[in-house]
């Protein structure tokens, strides 16, 4: 019987995807990218790093820190109480691992009580409680709700989402073929999908718009500002979400999505989605992705943040 053992549990249950931290050595230019065009808020900003909001309810959505080269610096979800905090730092003990940072108050912009570690892959997961809140802005702009999910590139897609459904909770919402595979924290089909690739990286990070219309008005805005989708305007199958893909200017690929599927829990029949093109199109105005997008959503080796470059060892 599965639960009968404490390490057997997850750590927590996850509320929400809060943020996504991107290493970008383009600082400025892509803190202007996300303020200026993309339609985020900066809410604060150093000599390294900017934090900005969307309208929603989070303190930050975007951490861009300056570094070397662009990767993932860390993915952060929301956990309900101080309390599951440290009782996750047991279960992660447990498990035998020892977090990074945490438990406790963490010192950063937004400020909370959680932990980090890291996942077989280096990737930093942060979980926290407590943030600073914010005033919610209106949702009728063409600008992002905030984050809603976040696509990463796996060498093992099973370890991953073993790991990730074990350790952090995640459901399996749906399988395409044994390509990808979108996991849940919440209602919405997918917070984190994980894509089979021959490195670990990140793939893309999706803002969620409030809705279709939205969505297209955010498409038209983009539009004026000379950038037009690298792939969409479409529709996924699995998730039924709207779609379109940008590059940012240190190349990490950003989306707009809007009215992503709502699944109710236990209710839910997983499914696995052939990579057909009616199904990976659903209004058929996408077409395939060009070799530009999938070569940026590819990205570089990223073996974490935590992790010391050659470079560095040398220098
Ligand atoms: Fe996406």
């Amino acid at each position: 019987m599965p639960h009968d053992h404490p390490h057997d549990r997850p750590i927590a249950r996850l509320r929400a995807l809060r943020s996504v931290e991107l290493h970008t050595p383009a600082l400025t230019e892509s803190a202007d990218f996300y303020a200026e065009v993309w339609g985020l808020e900066p809410v604060e900003r150093d000599t390294d790093a900017t934090w900005l909001r969307g309208t929603g309810e989070e303190h930050h959505v975007l951490h861009l820190t300056r570094a070397d080269r662009n990767g993932l610096g860390r993915i952060s979800f929301a956990v309900a109480t101080p309390a599951e905090i440290d009782e996750a730092a047991r279960r992660l003990l447990a498990r035998g691992i020892v977090p990074v940072a945490g438990p406790g108050p963490l010192d950063q912009v937004g400020g909370g009580y959680g932990l980090r570690f890291t996942d077989p892959e280096g990737r930093l997961i942060e979980l926290s409680a407590q943030t600073h809140a914010v005033t919610p802005r209106g949702r009728d702009g063409a600008v992002p709700v905030g984050v809603t999910h976040t696509v990463l590139n796996t060498t093992d897609i099973d370890a991953a989402v073993a790991f990730y459904t074990s350790v952090l909770g995640l459901r399996v919402s749906d399988w395409s073929e044994h390509q990808m595979a979108f996991l849940r924290c919440n209602a919405d089909h997918h917070c984190i999908a994980f894509n089979q690739a021959e490195w670990a990286s990140l793939n893309h990070v999706a803002y969620e718009m409030p809705s279709v219309d939205h969505f297209m008005r955010g498409l038209g805005r983009l539009r004026h500002h000379g950038i037009t989708p690298q792939w969409g305007p479409g529709r996924h199958g699995p998730g039924n979400n709207t779609f379109s893909y940008f590059t940012d200017p240190a190349g990490l690929v950003c989306e707009y999505t809007s009215e992503v599927a709502q699944i109710v829990e236990d209710a839910w029949i997983a499914k696995v989605w052939r990579r057909t093109p009616d199904l990976s199109d659903l209004w058929g105005t996408a077409g395939p992705p060009s070799p530009a997008i999938r070569r940026h959503m590819a990205g570089i080796p990223d073996p974490g943040p935590l992790t010391t470059t050659p470079e560095e060892v040398t220098a």
